[in-house]
């Protein structure tokens, strides 16, 4: 059996106010040593929110959290000495340098200031930081001060890492790089709950996620079986000139189309043989085709598939 070490139970939250929002509904996951799980959703899902109760910025409206069998909500500095937390925003301390950030984190974590100096010094290596240790956060790059977010995050041997949408506003090149430094993490044997909309980020670097919408879980799974639940190997994007609601049967009867789904400007063919598209294009342009896009199963169409809407903004 693997060891569990995050455990969420039923989390509910709704921020008081005027408006109250409903942020989560009751959200529940279990996440074992080991493992990268994400939560994945569009803006507004819950995602930082649960972040924010798990590592104790957040008191949930009712809800249990546990992190290696401590009670988040109960021990909140016992339980914040066992986790990292990389937020959505820079936190670094702008008046300090990177090296400073480091140590002060060390510090603030009870390392003596030798071991303190020492274990900067490891970080600002392994994050390959040296030539930066004495830049002020203002002067990084988005990509730098991730980085050195990220390492000051692990500097205290944190047992469970929070990475809130870790990648947001990054460029292509600096988020690989972030995806690298995760991946040797996890090689490392860190557990990390990473937040992101970006669905390629789930998908290259979870273990497991759960889709999330609207404060709940939607679906929670490997990022494989997400999408071989679709139960088809191959979509068709289908745009017509005209309306074709009356004619639309034509394509629903052809052998290996399991599914044609309306979608706002679109119809969606689900296919599971892949010589079937022939035909699948044959019906179509009998019937006045505009546009085609084929498409491998990702977790965007999953996404769309459970909820009729797309995953960005
Ligand atoms: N401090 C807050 N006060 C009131 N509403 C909030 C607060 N923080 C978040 N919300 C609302 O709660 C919902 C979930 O937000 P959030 O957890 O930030 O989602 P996500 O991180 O997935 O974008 C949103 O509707 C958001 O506007
Ligand atoms: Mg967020």
């Amino acid at each position: 059996m693997s060891e569990i070490l995050l455990k969420v139970s039923n989390l509910v939250k709704t921020y008081p106010g005027l408006h109250p929002v409903q942020a989560l509904r009751g959200v529940s996951f279990e996440v074992s040593k080991g493992e990268i799980f994400g939560l994945l959703g569009p803006n507004g899902a819950g995602k930082t929110t649960t972040v924010g109760i798990a590592t104790t910025r957040v008191i949930p409206t009712s809800g249990d959290i546990t992190v290696d069998s401590v009670d988040v909500i109960k021990n909140p500095q016992e339980a914040k000495m066992l986790m990292g937390v990389v937020t959505q925003f820079n936190t670094l301390d702008r008046s300090l340098n990177v090296k400073e950030n480091l140590y002060f984190h060390c510090k603030y974590f009870g390392y003596s200031s030798k071991m303190a100096k020492q274990r900067s010094d490891e970080l600002l290596e392994l994050f390959q930081l040296t030539d930066k240790s004495k830049a002020k956060p203002i002067a990084l790059s988005g990509g730098l001060a991730q980085r050195v977010q990220l390492a000051r995050a692990i500097a205290h041997y944190p047992k469970i890492l929070f990475l809130d949408e870790p990648t947001a506003g990054l460029d292509p090149q600096s988020r690989l790089a972030l995806w690298q430094v995760v991946k040797i993490l996890k090689s490392q044997g860190v557990t990390i709950i990473l937040t992101t909309h970006y669905m390629e980020e789930a998908d290259s670097l979870c273990d497991r996620l759960a889709i999330v919408d609207h404060g709940k879980i939607l679906q929670l799974d490997t990022p494989q079986n997400l999408k071989s639940s679709l139960g088809a190997t191959t979509f068709l994007d289908l745009k017509f000139v005209d309306n074709v609601e009356d004619k639309i049967s034509k394509i629903e009867t052809i052998d290996e189309v399991t599914e044609v789904e309306k979608l706002t400007d679109r119809y969606r063919v689900f296919v599971t043989d892949p010589k079937s598209i022939t035909l699948v294009i044959e019906a179509a342009v009998s019937m006045g085709l505009k546009d085609l896009s084929i498409i491998e199963p990702t977790l965007e169409t999953v996404f769309i598939k459970l909820t009729g809407r797309e995953l960005r903004d």
